[in-house]
C-alpha cells in the first residue's frame, strides 16, 4: 500500500492503475477509521481493482464553534486499517496541500442543503462539496463510496456530481451499526459510558417510527412526536427530527411510499446524527 501527501503522486499512481486497465474506487474520509469505513473500502474493492482512500480533516466544513481541533486523528491506526482492508493508495494531505492559498472558489448545491443538518451547520455542505469536488478532480475515480449514515451528504454529493458532469458514479452503502444498533461514527469515541447509553435513543426513536409506519401510521407529526418522546427519555438534546422526501429532502406531511427519517441530537457535547429509509414497498429502504 502506498501512502502519500502529494497530489502529483496520487495522479501518477492512479494514471498507472488506469493504464493497466483497473477501475479506480475512492473512499473519501476524515480518518478516525472504523468498521463503517472498512465496509466502504470493501464495497469499493468488490467493484474496483484499485482502491484509494483519502484521510483529510477538512477545515472548510467545520463551523467556528465546532470540533475541528478536537476531531480524532490517528494516522498510524488508520494506515493499518487501510492496509488490512486491501487498499492500494492512501492520500493523506495536509491543509496546505489542499488549500495552498485562501480558497476563493466554492462549489455549492442549493435547496438540498437548506434543511436537516444544513439548517444547523451553516456553510458545512459548501465545505463538503468543495473538498469532494477537489478530491474527485485529484483522484479521478470511476466510483466514490459514501455511507447512508450521512444521508444528506450522500444525496448532496451525488447531486453535485450530476450537476457538474463529473464522470464518476456515487455509490451509497448501508449504515454500519454496533450490535445494539448505535450507528458507527468517528465521534462515538467522545461518548462516556452513560452518554453511550443515551446515544442509543436516536436509533430507538428511528426503529419506533419504523414500526409505527409498518403498523399503518402515516402522519409525520404523530411519528415525530413519538420519536421526540423516545429521545427525550434520556439526556438527549434534540436538534431536529425530520421526515423528508428522499430526492428533494422536503418535509413530508404524510408518508406515501418512501421517506427518509433523520435525526440529529447532542448527547453531552457530542453531536450525533442517524437515519433510516422507510420504503412501504420493500422490507428495507435505501437512498
Ligand atoms: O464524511 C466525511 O468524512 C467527510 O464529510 C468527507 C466526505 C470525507 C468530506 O470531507
Amino acid at each position: 500500500m502506498d501512502v502519500t501527501t502529494r497530489i502529483e503522486t496520487v495522479r501518477e499512481r492512479v494514471d498507472a492503475a488506469r493504464a493497466a486497465g483497473k477501475r479506480i474506487g475512492f473512499v473519501p474520509t476524515m480518518g478516525a477509521l472504523h468498521a463503517g469505513h472498512v465496509s466502504l473500502m470493501e464495497a469499493a474493492g468488490r467493484r474496483c481493482e484499485y482502491v484509494v482512500v483519502s484521510i483529510f480533516v477538512n477545515p472548510t466544513q467545520f463551523g467556528p464553534n465546532e470540533d475541528f481541533d478536537a476531531y480524532p486523528r490517528d494516522i498510524t491506526a488508520d494506515r493499518q486499517i487501510c492496509e488490512s482492508a486491501g487498499v492500494e493508495l492512501v492520500f493523506a494531505p495536509g491543509v496546505g496541500d489542499m488549500y495552498p492559498s485562501r480558497n476563493l472558489t466554492w462549489v455549492t448545491v442549493e435547496s438540498l442543503t437548506e434543511g436537516l443538518c444544513g439548517r444547523h451547520r451553516r456553510g458545512h455542505f459548501r465545505g463538503v462539496t468543495t473538498v469532494c469536488n477537489k478530491l474527485f478532480n485529484i483522484v479521478r475515480p470511476d466510483a466514490a463510496f459514501f455511507g447512508q449514515k450521512d444521508a444528506q451528504q450522500a444525496i448532496v454529493v451525488k447531486r453535485m456530481v450530476a450537476d457538474t458532469n463529473l464522470p464518476l458514479e456515487v455509490a451509497i452503502c448501508p449504515t454500519l451499526r454496533e450490535a445494539d444498533g448505535l450507528a458507527m461514527s468517528s465521534r462515538n469515541v467522545y461518548l462516556s459510558t452513560g452518554e453511550r447509553a443515551d446515544a442509543l435513543l436516536l436509533y430507538r426513536a428511528l426503529t419506533k417510527a419504523e414500526s409505527m409506519v409498518r403498523q399503518g401510521e402515516r402522519n409525520c407529526s404523530q411519528l415525530v412526536s413519538a420519536m421526540r418522546a423516545v429521545m427525550q427519555s434520556g439526556a438527549v438534546v434534540v436538534e431536529y427530527i425530520s421526515i423528508v422526501d428522499t430526492e428533494t429532502l422536503y418535509d413530508l406531511a404524510e408518508i406515501e411510499d418512501v421517506a427518509l427519517i433523520a435525526v440529529a441530537a447532542r448527547v453531552g457535547k457530542t453531536r450525533l446524527i442517524d437515519n433510516i429509509v422507510v420504503d412501504l414497498n420493500k422490507p428495507q429502504g435505501a437512498i
